[in-house]
């Protein structure tokens, strides 16, 4: 019988789960039933928290998607186990009102490795533990559509660009990858990167994504696609 459920059971490995989305998706599919590894980098009371109500189902592990060979131990430490889904959260917002001409030249550097490099070289290092029919998912946003930009926070719009370019890279050079490729738009959500200003509780953003994610599984390729599955321009 645990045989039988250990067998059926689905695995989520969110990496950038200390806080905010990367928590509220690790304890959506907690409540799910699943079996999540959720990763964190310094001190995290939220992980802390809800692994005290998910003890038997929710591991911690530890990243920093900035320092390759961190991400390369955490593949090695989880040699040998089948995700259903593989989900990169982590990402920074700095100098967010600035312009090229008034911001921290370091500022727009972290972001463009954090939140475009990093996302991606850890999919490069970790896909191979993701089932076929599996999701490899990263979080990006909706303001990393060139097409729709209003010009609102241009660097950190920028970094996610060019996370979705050099997903765009990953997809071209993995021809027949079985497994769906998603670049994940979660809506203005209020956690510490978003702020109070923004229009989305985590309840009205989180559910909707996993929803999405789930949906596609089994569906080849790669898409850019906001909470309700819908397709964004890119
Ligand atoms: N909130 C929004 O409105 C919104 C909208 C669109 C997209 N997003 C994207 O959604 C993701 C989560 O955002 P959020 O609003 O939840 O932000 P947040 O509250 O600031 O949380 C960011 C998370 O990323 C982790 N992280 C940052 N750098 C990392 C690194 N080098 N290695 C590993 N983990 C790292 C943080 O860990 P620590 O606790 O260790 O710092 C934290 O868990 C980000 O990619 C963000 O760009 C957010």
């Amino acid at each position: 019988m645990i045989e039988e459920i250990f067998m059926t059971q689905q695995t989520a490995l969110i990496v950038g789960a200390s806080r905010g989305l990367g928590l509220a998706l690790a304890e959506e599919w907690l409540g799910r039933g699943w079996h999540v590894v959720a990763t964190m980098r310094g001190d995290a009371p939220g992980l802390d928290d809800l692994h005290a109500r998910f003890s038997d189902r929710l591991e911690i592990e530890h990243v920093d998607i900035r320092d390759a060979s961190s991400v390369r131990d955490l593949g090695a430490r989880l040699q040998g186990r089948r995700l259903d889904v593989l989900f990169v959260n982590a990402g920074i917002a700095r100098s967010n009102d600035k312009t090229p001409v008034d911001a921290a030249e370091q500022d727009f550097v972290d972001m463009m490795l954090t939140n475009a490099l990093s996302p991606v070289r850890t999919v490069e290092m970790l896909a191979s533990l993701v089932r076929e029919n599996g999701v490899i998912a990263i979080m990006t946003s909706e303001l990393g559509s060139i097409a729709d930009s209003t010009g609102f926070w241009p660097l950190y719009s920028s970094s996610k660009a060019a996370l979705n370019m050099l997903m765009k890279g990953y997809a071209a050079h993995h021809p027949g990858d079985p497994r769906a490729l998603l670049l994940v738009a979660p809506g203005w959500v209020r956690t510490e990167m978003g702020g109070d200003e923004a229009t989305l509780s985590i309840e009205e953003s989180i559910p909707h994504v996993v929803d999405m994610v789930e949906a596609n599984r089994g569906k080849p390729g790669l898409r850019y696609l906001d909470r309700f599955n819908r397709e964004l321009p890119w």
